[in-house]
């Protein structure tokens, strides 16, 4: 499942990536925000979608707050979660075929729209390289996760 969430500064950023994904024919579901609240807060939306995406196997994620970074710092402390902040093709691409992000944050006042659904596609249609330096790297994370 593809899962995707925003506090309110990614509130429309969220609503617009949507639509795409919709004209894509791409099955996710929406976590939230429901509307927008300029009192809401971004670690909850990325603690909620981070365990969505950890429940359900092959699951990924996209976080949108104002700077992207927010999402990023708070998905990140949960194990199993690699999220990457994308700001433009070669961090988008990278996500996926060096990191393996099962999440990208983005910026909602970072990043405008067409450039967003730009970088969404290239992660969703990327492939993780399983080149050996890449997984070796992954797993030291993994190591420092457990440690
Ligand atoms: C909310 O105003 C803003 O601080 C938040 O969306 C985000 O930019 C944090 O990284």
């Amino acid at each position: 499942m593809l899962y995707i969430a925003s506090d309110h500064a990614g509130y429309p950023l969220k609503e617009e990536l949507k639509l795409f994904l919709e004209e894509m024919g791409l099955e996710f579901e929406d976590l939230g925000n429901e509307q927008l609240d300029p009192s809401d807060d971004y670690p909850d939306f990325a603690y909620r979608l981070a365990h969505n995406v950890l429940e359900k196997e092959d699951s990924r994620g996209i976080l949108i707050c104002g700077t992207g970074q927010g999402m990023c710092i708070a998905a990140n402390k949960i194990d199993g979660i690699r999220a990457a902040f994308v700001h433009d093709e070669f961090t988008a691409r990278s996500a996926a075929e060096h990191l393996n992000a099962n999440v990208i944050c983005l910026g909602g006042r970072v990043t405008d729209f067409e450039t967003a659904k730009k970088l969404v596609k290239i992660w969703l249609e990327t492939e993780f390289s399983r080149e050996e330096r890449h997984e070796r790297r992954l797993e030291k994370i993994q190591n420092i996760e457990r440690s």
